[in-house]
């Protein structure tokens, strides 16, 4: 079992064969602008509504929940990206500091996370594009996915309803056949990337000032129409509770920490600047402002954006509308802003996938560098320094959840990913210190000894709130990952040769 504790020395890795690695062309106005473009999206623009509805105005202290712990993974990252700016993020880290078989498990659910919140997000900006397609006649057939009977069916198999237990009240939710709009903006998305790195990433700089501009226009139309009345009763469903949705008598968890487990989706997206590391051309300064800046940036805009929403229209009126924003702005009689909060999350929500598609296929690269995965997937483009291939079959798979997922259940699998992922790098960043203490560290994290154990009983936390069904579906994801991984990569892997 010794293969299971194989580490990668921080300084071999640093010092790869020139041809496997890819091209710095990144700089910091490229990392953070990646990094807000990463994080602000379907999150803020749709989620606040579903969190909204599950917490009631208490949704603020969720908000500062998800905030908190990632503030506190957030600066575990940027102690490890600056010392290991090397592409891959937590699996990279992993692989340094607690041996291949974290790294693998890591990895593994890095891959469900980044795909998974690429589909996510495709399904959140259908739900803006649809304001503007229903009018022209797009049926909504083809605007949502289907209802797949998975529940139904597991329960007729005898899993007990305990275990089934639904992230987002499904009165409400449409169905349809297909997610045409999804499918066809992850692909395009797919081909921008394909076109190279530091074409997206400039075009990626002008989105994401598209889409901080309408948070706040929303914010200024919005606070006039403060109303504190609308934060009573504040805890409609207390800390966390289980209960049932009246239209399908499924079980539910409500309240405050299941609404920040899913409002956690919003927070993320900084990793994905990590997964840059190797492409940074000054990883020590840039990595450092590129994550801790766009953190602290994007948790005030959100603090400030929900406090505006849930103070102008009553939360039960706005949580169950797929675009919550722009319901909030037509309430208050304010259409041509409501048309340009949707028209800014069409414009730029995919600058989201963008990012989360470029950290995706450089996961997947790494691991195949580090034979983990098959060879064939970590060529290199000569031309744009990508790996292309790569980016397109992620791309493809992407294209299809959104197709047939709606935006709860991927959203809630994302996160259990991220909060993997999240854990493994505080663990890291702890064991690190204790045994390098005096290796270089360009930035370090504050009181560590707090900032790490914080990070990683938070993150538990808000896994323990996620629902029963995709803790279930994380698990398995992750058997099926074990098992591929004693099949393949515990022989093939580099260090096994
Ligand atoms: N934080 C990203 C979003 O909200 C994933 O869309």
């Amino acid at each position: 079992m010794s293969f299971l504790t194989r580490r990668k020395s921080i300084d071999v890795m640093q010092a790869l064969e020139a041809h496997e690695k890819l091209k710095p062309t990144l700089s910091w106005p490229h990392l953070m602008a990646l990094g807000v473009g990463a994080i602000v999206g379907t999150g803020i623009y749709t989620l606040v509504g579903v969190a909204a509805g599950m917490a009631g105005p208490a949704v603020m202290l969720s908000f500062l929940l998800a905030g908190a712990v990632c503030v506190c993974a957030a600066l575990a990252y940027a102690e490890m990206a600056t010392m290991i700016p090397v592409s891959g993020s937590a699996y990279t880290y992993s692989y340094a500091v607690m041996g291949e078989g974290a790294a693998w498990v890591v990895g593994w659910s890095l891959i469900l996370e980044y795909t998974v919140v690429c589909s996510a997000v495709a399904v959140g900006w259908s739900g803006h594009a649809a304001e503007f397609l229903r009018p022209m006649g797009v049926p909504d057939a083809l605007l949502a996915a289907p209802q797949l009977p998975i529940a139904p069916f597991l329960h007729s198999l005898g899993v007990p309803s305990a275990w089934l237990t639904s992230f987002i009240p499904a009165a409400g939710a449409v169905h349809g056949i297909i997610n045409l709009p999804a499918v066809v903006i992850s692909l395009i998305v797919t081909g921008l990337l394909v076109l190279g790195t530091r074409e997206s990433a400039t075009v990626n700089v002008i989105l994401v000032a598209v889409k901080i501009v309408a948070l706040v226009v929303f914010v200024v139309i919005a606070l006039p129409h403060f109303d504190a009345a609308h934060f009573k009763p504040f805890m409609t469903h207390g800390l966390y509770e289980v209960s049932k949705d009246p239209t399908t008598g499924a079980l539910m968890k409500l309240g405050v920490a299941p609404a920040a487990a899913i409002i956690f989706f919003a927070f993320y997206g900084f990793d994905t600047i990590s997964t840059a590391a190797e492409e940074a051309k000054n990883p020590a300064r840039d990595l450092k402002i590129g994550i801790v800046g766009s953190m602290v940036a994007c948790t005030i805009i959100y603090m400030v954006v929900a406090a505006a929403a849930v103070g102008a229209v009553p939360v039960a009126e706005f949580a169950k509308d797929s675009a919550p924003l722009v319901y909030v702005m037509n309430k208050l009689g304010n259409p041509t802003v409501a048309a340009l909060v949707a028209g800014a999350a069409v414009v730029a929500l995919p600058t989201v996938i963008l990012a989360f598609l470029y950290g995706q296929s450089r996961i997947f690269f790494v691991m195949a560098r580090d034979r983990l995965l098959p060879k064939a997937l970590s060529k290199v483009s000569a031309r744009t320094g990508g790996p292309v291939l790569m980016t397109v079959i992620t791309g493809v798979i992407v294209a299809v959840m959104s197709g047939f997922a709606t935006l709860g259940d991927l959203a809630a699998l994302a996160n259990a990913g991220t909060l993997a992922a999240f854990i493994a790098v505080c663990l890291a960043m702890m064991i690190l210190r204790v045994r390098e203490p005096n290796r270089p560290r360009v930035f370090r994290a504050p009181v560590w000894w707090l900032i790490g154990p914080a990070g990683i009983v938070g993150c538990i936390l808000l896994f323990a709130s996620l629902s029963t069904f995709t803790q279930i579906a994380f698990v398995i994801w992750n058997l099926a990952g074990v098992v591929l991984y004693l099949a393949y990569g515990r022989r093939k892997s580099l260090l096994a040769q």
